[in-house]
Order: C-alpha cells, then sequence, then structure tokens
C-alpha cells in the first residue's frame, strides 16, 4: 500500500548519522561508553537516580517485574490495563504470574481506572502496571495512593511517554512509583530501532536490573576488554537484555531531538483537536480531546460509532491515510482466554470504535486537516 499519510515516522537526520559514524569509527560496537552516557543523560533529563538502558521496552518490563519478586509467588498477580500493548502480559505471564486485567476509566480517557484496579488488589497481587495511554499520565495520585496504603509496587509503563510531566506529581511520567519502563522501537517518540528503558530510584532496585540485565555477570564485556585477563563470577540468574553502543549513540542523538519532536506532536494534537471540531462535530469523540498539550501525543485516536469503524477505516485506506488501532483488548486474545470471565465493558467498547490516526513529529498542520478532511468525507458515504 502507497500511503500519503503513514502512521509513524521516526525523524532521524545529520545527528543520528553522525552519532552512529562516530560510533563504528570507535571501534567499540556492543555495550560500553555510549551507553554509560546515554543512560547518565536520560537519568538526568528524566530526574531519577538511575536510568538502566537495555535491548527493548519487553526487556525494560520483564526485568522490572522480574526484580519485584513477581513469579516466585506460586499464584501471583499482577493487575494492568487490557487497553495496552501485549508486551506487560506476555512478562507477566513468562515469570509464571496471572496478568489480572482491570478497565479503563472512560473512552475519552483509556487510562487504568483506580477504582477497579482497587477492586482487583488482593493479597496475591504482587505489583499493579500502570500505561500511560498515548503519552497521557494515568490517573496517580489516586493509584499511588491506593498501592501505598497496601504496600503493593506500581510500576510505570511509560513506552508512550517519553519526557513527559506528570500533571499532578512534578515528576516525569516513569519517576512516580517504583520502577518505569520505556520502549524505544522505531515507532516511538525517540528511537533507537530496538531499545528500552528501566529507571528507578531505588538503589537496590537498580543493582538487581544491571546484573540480571547481563546474565547476573559480575564483569562486562568493555571492563574485561580494558583489564587485565581474569575471570567472572555470575551471581544470580539473568538474561541477556543488553543495549549497544551503536544503538545508545542513536539514542543520544533522539534525546537531543526529544524536546522539539514532542512539541511538534503536542501542536499537532491540538490541531486534530481543532479540525475534529470544526470539520466532524459531534460524529467523532477525539481521545484526550480536553488536554492534548498535557501528554506526549504519541497517538493521536478518536472513537466512532463501532458500525462503521472498519468502513471508515476501509475509506481512509483508499485515500492513502494510514490508521491503526490502539489497542485490541489483551483479555480477547486467544493466548489470554478466560483470563477476564467478567469482561471489562469500557474497554471492550472503546476498542470496538477506536481508530488511530496518522501522528509524527514530520507531519504538518495542513496533512491534519487533509486527513481530518478525509474522515468527514467517509462519515458522509457510510454515517
Ligand atoms: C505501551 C507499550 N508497552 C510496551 C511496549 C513494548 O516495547 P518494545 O516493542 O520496545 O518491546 C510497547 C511498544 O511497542 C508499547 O507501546
Amino acid at each position: 500500500m502507497q500511503w500519503k499519510y503513514t502512521l509513524s515516522e521516526p525523524v532521524l537526520g545529520a545527528q543520528e548519522l553522525q552519532a552512529v559514524t562516530d560510533c563504528i569509527n570507535s571501534g567499540w560496537l556492543s555495550m560500553g561508553p555510549r551507553t554509560k552516557l546515554f543512560e547518565e543523560r536520560f537519568a538526568g533529563k528524566l530526574g531519577t537516580g538511575h536510568a538502566i538502558a537495555v535491548s527493548s521496552g519487553t526487556a525494560a518490563l520483564h526485568l522490572a517485574l522480574a526484580v519485584l519478586g513477581v513469579g516466585t509467588g506460586p499464584d501471583d498477580e499482577v493487575v494492568q490495563p487490557s487497553i495496552n500493548f501485549v508486551a506487560g502480559a506476555n512478562m507477566t505471564k513468562a515469570l509464571g504470574a496471572k496478568p489480572v486485567f482491570a478497565d479503563i476509566v472512560s473512552t475519552l480517557e483509556p487510562t487504568i481506572s483506580p477504582a477497579d484496579i482497587e477492586s482487583k488488589l488482593n493479597e496475591r497481587t504482587k505489583a499493579v502496571m500502570v500505561m500511560h495511554f498515548g503519552g497521557y499520565c494515568a490517573r496517580m495520585p489516586e493509584i499511588m495512593e491506593i498501592c501505598q496504603a497496601r504496600g503493593i509496587p506500581v510500576i510505570e509503563d511509560a513506552c508512550h511517554a517519553p519526557m513527559q510531566d506528570g500533571e499532578h506529581s512534578g515528576r516525569r511520567l516513569g519517576t512516580i512509583g517504583s520502577i518505569g519502563c520505556f520502549s524505544f522501537f522505531s515507532n516511538k517518540n525517540m528511537t533507537t530501532a530496538e531499545g528500552g528503558m528501566v529507571v528507578t530510584d531505588d538503589d537496590d532496585l537498580a543493582t538487581r536490573i544491571r546484573n540480571i540485565r547481563s546474565h547476573g555477570m559480575t564483569t562486562s564485556s568493555w571492563e574485561k576488554h580494558h583489564r587485565l585477563p581474569g575471570t567472572y563470577d555470575v551471581m544470580v540468574h539473568g538474561f541477556n537484555y543488553r543495549i549497544d553502543d551503536l544503538r545508545s549513540s542513536l539514542g543520544l542523538a533522539q534525546l537531543d531531538r526529544l524536546p522539539e519532536s514532542n512539541q511538534k506532536r503536542r501542536a499537532l494534537a491540538a490541531c486534530y483537536g481543532r479540525e475534529i471540531d470544526r470539520q466532524l462535530g459531534n460524529r467523532a469523540l477525539y481521545i484526550f480531546g480536553d488536554r492534548p498539550m498535557a501528554g506526549t501525543a504519541h497517538l493521536a485516536g478518536i472513537v466512532v460509532d463501532a458500525d462503521i469503524r472498519d468502513k471508515i477505516r476501509k475509506q481512509l485506506a483508499n485515500q492513502g491515510v494510514q490508521s491503526s488501532l490502539h489497542y485490541p483488548p489483551v483479555h480477547l486474545f486467544s493466548a489470554f482466554d478466560g483470563s477476564c470471565p467478567n469482561g471489562l465493558p469500557v474497554s471492550e467498547e472503546f476498542s470496538r470504535g477506536m481508530i488511530t490516526l496518522p501522528m509524527h513529529a514530520g507531519l504538518g498542520e495542513v496533512a491534519v486537516q487533509d486527513i481530518v478532511r478525509v474522515l468527514v468525507e467517509a462519515f458522509d458515504r457510510h454515517a
């Protein structure tokens, strides 16, 4: 399919090319000094004690769940949203624990509902995972109060929300709970192609995350390269979730670009709001339409009547506008069959009517106007 407007595109330029070239010329490609610098800069800008770079957002979530002891008890549960990418639920299962899905606040605010979290907590709950959908803050003050009162750690899936100020806490997203996780997959607001970051203020958790990122080994390849040949010990069982210096050099360049990219996305989110209002009126609900500037605007989404959703998407595709669905509810996937016997009415309603529209920092306001014009045509034809 030849798209006129793609859903997402990375913004890459001379800085990224130079950064990767410098890394190649340095002769050191695997995890080393550029990764250390990437971690230090990320932690500094985010305002967190520790940032540990890893090979993906999924790896970040796996490490976060593992160091919180998820799966060490026979019946461990992790309460989490079903409107999410499957990574969090898959990693919960990989550790032998049970994902317990909670509903979202509303179709216009598709982040996990504090009240539904509360109703699903019990003595088996090992952690609560929230996801800042589209880069918009979940209801953290209420969630933190509920979880802190019971001593339950909160993991923030902040994959959509790099360097976003929390609306209520004065802290950036990913630094409010015990551990925050980021993805740098190529459709994210900043990318290293594949990559991720785990952040925490807790020294002990950070040490353990670093250890199990690389097989629990006491020495890294970079250290061995710079020391007399020696041996190493393996203190705990771990994984190979290392990032490499090529990707970290990309990450450093993207980190510099991020404030401007996030600002462009916010302006586009506000533009979508104005255009949807002006051209579509109340035929579609604009997700987070009441606060387009308050997130990283990773996604632009609308909710329409479920009966016409697929027809509208088809019409968008015919006109060269790529669209998607964020997300099919995880509890309805075959692999999670039976995981939520009572269903999640708001999540299910949301996913039946949801459409994700193109959103990336390379898009302009004229493009947004055009996309909404195509939407109007699709509505006129099908509504
Ligand atoms: C909300 C969310 N969580 C987790 C992930 C997993 O990240 P990755 O693809 O880097 O493993 C993604 C990315 O696709 C995501 O969007």
